[in-house]
């Protein structure tokens, strides 16, 4: 009964085709629109949090997040080559292993995209407070205004992160009006960043000392599953450095020659990142110190934790990379680089908006297909007249995003996103390996090198990250589930297009839609 109500493989691509969407996006294009989804609070906040479980251990957990995210791209690649369609792991996971599963799946990413925009949010707040309103301006926000409560791990004195809640209520705003974001200014966007991200490593590896590095593991290669320290803990964070890789396969209906095209933009995105983000993390450890504030037995202090807030406040810990809310910015600004710390303050300002609104907009696509599959109630996907953009549905997103992001700090947000979207690569390896068994013939315009090994080690790869996730992101996840599971039986169960026997999708279409996927449409 689990693998009931599949919908058929067949259905989906003839739908694909029928639409015949205008493919015009190339391999630079995708990758290009890949770097601009994955570069953003991973690299520019998280590095502190990272810092903080691993010390220079955080160098060898990006390696281990990127060597996840390498294999999963590889079956996301054949997939997506295979099935260009909208929708993601939740269309895949509904072609193979049938609707339940394909439910937990779109639940699921609505902890990637929703959550990750929130934790964006945030990393985007400590930029312009730190940046904008201080250096800049001279302001400083009062404690009130510029976190969420210590309780929930914000900073003493915290109540609101109204910076974080402002942008992602702007970006929402954005998408309801049906504002996109042309290829062009992506490519800028990203020019930005790389630049950014450049200019950091050329001003600190020189300045790189070697005792920096010892210890190299001062909490450990592996801190216990549920602890969230360690080199493998700070892996479980720092994945969220990568997230977003996948959505080069959201494009994939608008690629000229996807069979080629899609593989080289998630592989191409993700391999220049791994290697910015090993040299920026061995940059910033390396110049200024990044061991972790230690509480008692030798441990460090949880990241996002009461204790590590109350620790940071203290004027001995006033310059620790791991207590700086932007890191990088942080970094540069301590060796003597003050001007080019605040440029790349503003690059992180001006870049990070973007993040949210391709993390935004994706969330809003698939609500948008799971409510044209009958899964969600189909006022969700109501099209607004004259912004022609599904309006409800973004604006019910944008202002949970929103709400999240007021109250909850970075760290904990990024590790809630993670749990989500290790469950959805995890699916889509599953789902490659079961393709390749029950449907051989299939043309295969990319084939994923030994499967029989690359599958595997996603699995095994996805599920070891998520047990070294902090314990309670690790709980979100199946409570979240638990949640879906009520919606599913209470609603989506009955109401259901494929359980109903409507297997045709129904308008509105997609693709009726604005805007286009932000990042790789003409400029509007
Ligand atoms: N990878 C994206 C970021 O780090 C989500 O912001």
């Amino acid at each position: 009964m689990i693998f009931g109500r599949v919908k058929p493989l067949d259905a989906i691509l003839a739908t694909a085709q029928k639409k015949s969407l205008h493919r015009s996006l190339g391999a630079l294009q995708l990758t290009l629109f890949g770097i601009g989804c994955i570069i953003g609070t991973g690299i520019f906040v998280l590095t502190a949090a990272g810092a903080q479980k691993a010390g220079p251990g955080l160098m060898l957990a990006f390696i281990i997040a990127g060597a996840v995210c390498i294999v999963a791209a590889l079956c996301y690649a054949e997939i997506a080559a295979m099935l260009p369609v909208a929708g993601s792991a939740y269309t895949y996971t509904y072609s193979v292993m049938g609707e339940l599963l394909a439910w937990t799946v779109g639940w699921a990413l609505v902890l990637e995209y929703a959550i990750a925009a929130s934790a964006v949010s945030v990393g985007w707040s400590g930029y312009f407070s730190g940046t904008i309103l201080q250096e800049f301006l001279g302001i400083t926000l009062p404690p009130w205004l510029s976190a969420g409560p210590l309780a929930l791990g914000g900073a003493p004195g915290g109540l609101i992160n109204l910076p974080a809640l402002i942008i992602a209520l702007l970006v929402t705003w954005l998408l309801m009006i049906g504002t996109s974001e042309s290829a062009r200014v992506n490519a800028v966007l990203v020019a930005i960043k790389i630049t950014a991200l450049t200019a950091f490593m050329v001003l600190t590896l020189p300045k790189v000392e070697t005792a920096n590095f010892n210890p190299f593991l001062p909490a450990g290669l592996f801190g216990g599953f549920g602890s969230g320290v360690g080199a493998v803990g700070a892996a479980a964070t720092i994945f969220f450095a990568y997230v977003g890789f996948d959505a080069v396969s959201t494009a994939a209906e608008e690629t000229k020659n996807p069979q080629r095209n899609v593989p080289i933009g998630l592989i191409g995105s993700l391999g220049i990142c791994t290697i910015f983000y090993i040299l920026v993390a061995a940059g910033a450890i390396g110049t200024i110190g990044g061991q972790p504030i230690m509480g008692p037995g030798g441990v460090p202090f949880p990241a996002g934790s009461e204790e590590l807030a109350r620790q940071c406040a203290m004027p001995a810990h006033a310059q620790a990379l791991v207590c700086s809310n932007e890191a990088l910015a942080h970094v540069l600004r301590n060796i003597g680089f003050g001007a080019v710390g605040n440029a790349l303050g503003i690059a992180a300002f001006l870049a990070l908006p973007s993040v949210i609104l391709i993390l935004l907009f994706g969330q809003t696509r698939i609500f948008f297909v799971m409510s044209r599959d009958g899964l969600l109630p189909e006022g969700l996907s109501k099209v607004h007249p004259k912004w022609r953009t599904p309006y409800v549905v973004t604006a019910l997103t944008g202002v949970v995003v929103a709400l999240a992001a007021a109250f909850l700090p970075v760290g904990a947000l990024a590790d809630i996103a993670n749990a989500g979207t290790l469950y959805a690569f995890m699916m889509v390896a599953i789902a490659v390996m079961l393709l390749r068994r029950r449907d051989p013939s299939r043309e295969r315009k990319f084939r994923v090198p030994a499967l029989w090994l690359v599958g595997p080690l996603t699995i095994i790869g996805c599920v070891f990250l998520f047990l070294n996730l902090p314990r309670d992101a690790m709980l979100v996840l199946p409570v979240w589930t638990g949640i879906g599971l009520i919606v599913y039986y209470g609603y989506s169960y009955r109401n259901s297009h494929l359980g109903r026997g409507l297997v045709e999708v129904h308008e509105p279409e997609l693709h009726d839609l604005e805007p286009e996927i932000p990042g790789v449409g003409e400029t509007r």
